[in-house]
């Protein structure tokens, strides 16, 4: 636990140095910490359930159309100059491609473009609250974080798994239909494959159990998605959705998410 944070913050040293402007040191820095770890193949599991994902009828919550993402209105993104950054900056956590090795990391891999380059927006602004992914989006500008989305959104996701086909069936059973508790199904929003909707609904297929789970602890908590001015319109969905989930729905549905692909 101390060493992963120690990581974290090495990280997010070499990280910051990458981001000054093009000297000879910045590109002597490397992003090491996260290579060594190797993505999961863990796909065995869940293959069965997930495949069975058919497009259904539980469509009572209607997506809004997308509302203004201000982010989005640059003619053509640079994704030269996006990779450049993938490469030297977010790898460290991201992984070079956006397949995050660690759990705690979340995959952006195959992500919306307009969403990712929302939340690098949020980070910077304080809408949304994490003091690594904070510290990451205050030098991008905004062309830079629009060219992300869109790099990022064309890396190809990879596989991680369900971890427990008794969680996943649960996971399952709530993400497509929702509950008598008043939770809605996330495959009206998510998709019922979880590959999102463009441009304002995530995808969460793939995703890291364990990232899922404390992103809905923390909806459900007023960490995300709860700013007091209100500004966070989009999590302020999810916050509203969280009150009425258990823990054991987040577990389940985090988990399920997980094995979807
Ligand atoms: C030091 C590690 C680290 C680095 C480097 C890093 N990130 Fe992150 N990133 C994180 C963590 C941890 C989170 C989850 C934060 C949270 O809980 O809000 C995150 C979250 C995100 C999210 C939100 C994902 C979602 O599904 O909502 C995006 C988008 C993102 N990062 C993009 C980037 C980009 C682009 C870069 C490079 C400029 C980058 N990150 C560099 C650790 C890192
Ligand atoms: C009415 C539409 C709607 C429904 C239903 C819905 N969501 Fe969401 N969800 C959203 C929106 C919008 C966002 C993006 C929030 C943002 O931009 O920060 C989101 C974001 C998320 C995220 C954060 C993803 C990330 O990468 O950080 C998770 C996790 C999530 N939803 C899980 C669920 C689960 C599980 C369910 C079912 C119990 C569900 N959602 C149902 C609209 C919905």
């Amino acid at each position: 636990m101390n060493r992963e944070l120690l990581l974290m913050w090495r990280s997010l040293f070499v990280a910051a140095l990458a981001l000054l402007p093009a000297t000879a040191t910045a590109q002597a820095a490397k992003p090491a910490a996260a290579q060594s770890a190797k993505p999961e193949t863990a796909q065995a599991a869940k293959a069965g359930t997930t495949q069975a994902a058919k497009p259904e009828t539980a469509q009572t919550v209607k997506p809004e159309t997308a509302q203004a993402a201000k982010a989005e209105n640059a003619a053509t993104p640079d994704l030269a100059r996006a990779q450049q950054i993938a490469q030297q900056v977010c790898t460290a956590c991201h992984g070079a491609d956006g397949n995050s090795p660690q759990a705690a990391n979340p995959s952006i891999a195959g992500q919306g473009a307009d969403y990712i380059s929302r939340q690098l927006a949020n980070y910077k602004s304080g809408v949304r609250v994490n003091a690594i992914m904070q510290a990451m989006a205050a030098p991008l500008a905004l062309e830079e974080m629009v060219a992300l989305g869109h790099y990022f959104a064309r890396q190809k996701p990879r596989m991680v798994g369900a971890g427990d086909a008794q969680l996943a069936r649960a996971g399952q059973t709530l993400f497509r239909g929702g509950n008598s508790a008043g939770v809605p199904a996330c495959a009206a929003c998510h998709a019922p494959n979880g590959g999102g909707i463009p441009k304002n609904y995530p995808r969460l297929a793939g995703q890291h159990a364990d990232y899922t789970y404390a992103q809905l602890k923390a909806f459900k908590a007023g960490e995300r998605g709860a700013d007091k001015d209100g500004k966070d319109v989009q999590g302020r969905i999810m916050a509203d959705i969280t009150q009425k989930m258990s823990d054991a729905d987040m577990k389940a549905t985090a988990d399920y998410a997980a094995g979807l692909r």
